[in-house]
């Protein structure tokens, strides 16, 4: 069994998505009901955690995506594998990721979103690689800008691995 060096505990964690619930909840105070969409898989500790730390009405829904892949190169195109099952238009929508890489996920996102009608569209990550960016997004809610590691917990996997980790731990592919 091993474990991952601690890049961001528990505690941080914590207090941290504390913060940025409380700064959602009050941006979207007199909003109506925010639409929170977390990112699968990725997201879903994430969102769970900030959603329950919410202090205005909120409606939880999912979005899966997959990125197309030449070998083990990403080639930054993005497809839709699951839907939300409510439409959005007119809402006000939160989309929430566990983390920004090169961007291309989110991008394809926004996007999407706005193009159905959604009264606005934000976003949270909890983790944001800046120096991987490829395409440029806005991050609205930013937990953490974190380097170029290999990170897992808190919904992070490597290969399916360490996602229930509680907190962010950095690993080397020879770990596993
Ligand atoms: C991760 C993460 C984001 C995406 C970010 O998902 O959850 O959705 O990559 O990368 P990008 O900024 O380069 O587009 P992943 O494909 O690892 O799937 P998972 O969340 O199901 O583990």
């Amino acid at each position: 069994m091993h474990n991952p060096e601690t890049l961001i505990s528990e505690e941080e964690i914590r207090l941290r998505v504390d913060e940025l619930a409380a700064r959602i909840s009050l941006d979207y105070a007199d909003k109506g009901e925010l639409v929170l969409i977390g990112i699968l898989k990725g997201s879903f500790i994430f969102l769970a955690d900030l959603a329950r730390r919410l202090t205005i009405p909120r409606h939880i829904e999912f979005i899966s995506v997959a990125s197309y892949e030449h070998g083990s190169i990403r080639s930054g195109a993005v497809r839709l594998v699951m839907d939300v099952r409510r439409s959005i238009e007119g809402r006000h929508v939160l989309v929430v990721e566990d983390i920004v890489d090169t961007g291309h996920t989110l991008h394809y996102l926004i996007d999407m979103l706005k193009t159905r009608g959604a009264a606005s569209v934000r976003t949270c990550t909890l983790l944001h690689k800046e120096h991987k960016t490829e395409v440029d997004v806005k991050i609205d809610y930013l937990g953490f800008s974190i380097g170029d590691e290999w990170v897992v917990g808190y919904g992070l996997d490597y290969d399916e691995k360490d996602r229930t980790l509680p907190y962010i731990g950095v690993v080397q592919p020879t770990d596993y």
